[in-house]
């Protein structure tokens, strides 16, 4: 009998439906896609040289475990002129491999078997496979658009158990956009704080905030203490394949989490390392337009998800629409597929996302502004069409 070597953890793990959906993609002409999750632009230049300077230089060793010393205190300065953050370069900042690595190495050191994670839903990809490789019980929160796709307290307090160890936040999110205010933070942190759950925060495209400040978690009264905060240059900077990210928090969690990272990983390349340094230090300026551009691109797919009927909450931050295309009668799958095959465009269904997220579609505006454009104007004749059919059958 052919016995397959694979673990079962891993066999039972499903793939990527982002994946799944972008393979049809592949060989393809002429699709403009609204479905990667990463910046359109290149990493801007200054911080780019400052990579290439580097290697000229000679810096192509290891680094410390925990990451260069100089890109560790940037962090740390970084954190503290903009959020007030005060966190010790020395012991309680580790550079990781993206959010990514934040990620899974925060669960595998916090979990003992058993202990549950809250992970509202719907959610960014990995969340719920990453938890339970690293030995969690994933516990998904349903979040639905009635509630404007938010975690309330009321929704807070009745998804707590006595196994609940630790909360998956991330805001903006990924991928329905929605923030959070520093007044709605703290009454679920309230909540968090009486029943003593930990919080890994992924605050990933923090500065990608359109309409109020961004608040980190670990500001809020108290939270610091049981918090792990994660961010990165994946995003905010256009910095998706140099891979460089960072976790702060308490000192025995970042030591576990060290150690974890010194057997596995050893360090963040050099010259990633390097560049992170630069896009904390150098100009702001070219980070300022990025932002500006998605703000502007949030503000035009809104409105023509409006226009068109696809009724679409407004996306407080990230680059990410999630609207509702329920009235059309499709299901997601199927909407993003005819989509894809008639008019060439591609985007995500929700139910990548999560069961909560059939009857939904993702939209990314990382696209340029004139293939956006297009690709509404590709979107409304496709509604239109399905509108006739609907009609001529009936
Ligand atoms: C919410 C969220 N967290 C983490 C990541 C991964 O980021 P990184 O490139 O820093 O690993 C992504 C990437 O899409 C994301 O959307």
């Amino acid at each position: 009998m052919n016995k397959s070597i694979v673990s079962h953890k891993v066999r039972d793990m499903q793939p990527s439906g982002i994946r799944v959906f972008f393979d049809l993609v592949l060989g393809m002409k002429d699709v403009i896609s609204l479905g990667v999750g990463e910046p359109d632009f290149v990493t801007p230049w200054h911080i780019r040289e400052s990579a290439i300077y580097s290697i000229e230089e000679g810096y192509t060793s290891y680094t410390s475990n925990k990451g260069l010393v100089k890109l560790r205190a940037y962090i740390a300065n970084f954190l503290k002129k903009k959020y007030g953050l005060d966190y010790d370069a020395d012991e309680e900042i580790l550079i990781t491999v993206g959010v990514s690595e934040g990620l899974d190495l925060a669960m595998r050191a916090i979990f003992d078997p058993g202990d549950e994670i809250l992970i509202c839903m719907p959610s960014y990809v990995s969340y719920g496979p990453v938890a339970a490789l690293a030995g969690g019980s994933p516990k998904f929160i349903s979040l639905a658009q009635k509630d404007g796709f938010k975690l309330t307290p009321e929704i807070l307090n009745r998804n707590i158990g006595p196994r609940t160890k630790a909360i998956l936040f991330n805001y903006p999110c990924n991928p329905t956009g929605v923030s959070y205010t520093k007044k709605e933070l703290g009454a679920l942190n309230k909540i968090l704080e009486k029943h003593g759950i930990w919080i890994i925060s992924d605050e990933v495209y923090d500065e990608l905030t359109y309409d109020f400040d961004h608040t980190p978690f670990s500001t809020l009264a108290g939270a610091k203490e049981r918090t792990v905060y994660l961010n990165g240059f994946s995003k905010v900077y256009a910095m998706t394949g140099w891979r460089v990210g960072f976790a702060c928090g308490p000192k025995d969690v970042i030591a576990a989490m060290t150690k974890i990272h010194q057997y596995t990983i050893m360090c963040v390349p050099i010259t990633s390392q390097m560049a992170a340094c630069e896009a904390l230090v150098g100009p702001r300026k070219p980070i300022e337009e990025m932002k500006r551009e998605y703000h502007r691109r949030r503000d035009f797919v809104v409105d023509r998800l409006n226009e068109i009927g696809l009724p679409c909450h407004k996306p407080q931050g990230a680059f990410y629409a999630f609207p509702s295309i329920k009235k059309t009668g499709m299901s997601s799958g199927d909407f993003a597929t005819r989509l894809l095959k008639e008019k060439k465009v591609a985007l995500v269904p929700g139910t990548a996302f999560g069961p909560e997220g059939e009857g939904y579609v993702r939209i990314s505006y990382a696209t340029s502004f004139s293939l956006l454009k297009e690709a509404f104007d590709r979107i409304e004749d496709f509604l239109k069409k399905k509108h006739l059919q609907t009609k001529s059958r009936g």
